[in-house]
């Protein structure tokens, strides 16, 4: 299966988290907002790694006819390494791991053989140093605002100094790394993420659990948009 060009490195990118989504009509949910965005963030959950469970390739397969769009799943998973061909299988364009589990090399390289455009996560508490040696090798960067786990939590501003961070990293060494952010983003948080060099925002709640989630998703945009001028 060929995979979806994420555009350009660095442009906004609205990511809404299906996992905000009603359950029983996935796909009709990526089409009502499809207009407005331009990936599709899929929450993988496993119960161990964090307390719940999302969906796993199944979903992701059954999905894929759905949407044109980047798949950008989040792997909150202890072993993605077992993982990373099926999700590739499925549908998966960009799988993203979190560096907490460990083993974070072999995931790295596991999923580039695979094909797929790689991320690495990291939780609200873990430091930019821990995901400062894999900068070179991925293709994108997750900064988590909220711990994982569950849709609906408040936007920690407390990490927007490591998105900072992270932003004159990147930059200074000039290379091809999205910065994405994930937890609590809304039309406020967004100004916030993105003033601090976030070019990805991820948004469940604030898409998904509006009265009309294109609208929504056309307002974080918006202001997304006006924050980075
Ligand atoms: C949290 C997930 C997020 C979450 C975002 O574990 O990784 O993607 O669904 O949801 P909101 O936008 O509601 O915080
Ligand atoms: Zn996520």
């Amino acid at each position: 299966m060929e995979t979806v060009d994420a555009g350009p490195v660095g442009a906004l990118r609205i990511a809404p988290s299906i996992l905000a989504a009603d359950f029983g009509a996935l796909g009709a949910a990526l089409r009502a907002v499809d207009a407005e965005t331009d990936w599709v963030h899929v929450d993988v959950m496993d119960g161990h790694f964090v307390p719940n469970i999302s969906l796993g390739p199944p979903v992701v397969s059954a999905l894929r006819p759905y949407s044109e769009r980047f798949f950008d799943c989040h792997l909150m998973i202890a072993e993605p390494v077992r993982y990373l061909g099926a999700f590739r299988a499925a549908g998966a364009d960009g799988c993203t791991v979190h560096v907490e589990v460990g083993d974070t090399a072999a995931a790295i390289a596991d999923a580039r053989a695979l094909g797929l455009r790689v991320g690495l996560a990291a939780n609200p508490d873990t430091p930019f140093d821990a995901v400062a040696p894999f900068l070179g090798d991925i293709d994108l960067l997750l900064l988590m605002t909220v711990f994982p786990g569950f849709g609906g939590q408040s936007f920690m501003t407390e990490v927007l100094d490591k998105v900072s961070l992270a932003r004159r990293e990147i930059d200074a060494a000039r290379l091809d790394v999205d910065l994405e952010v994930d937890g609590g983003i809304d039309r406020v948080s967004a100004v916030d993420a993105v003033r601090a060099g976030a070019n990805v925002l991820v948004a469940g709640s604030a898409i998904f659990q509006q009265h009309s989630p294109l609208d929504a998703a056309r307002a974080i945009r918006d202001a997304a948009v006006s924050a980075r001028r």
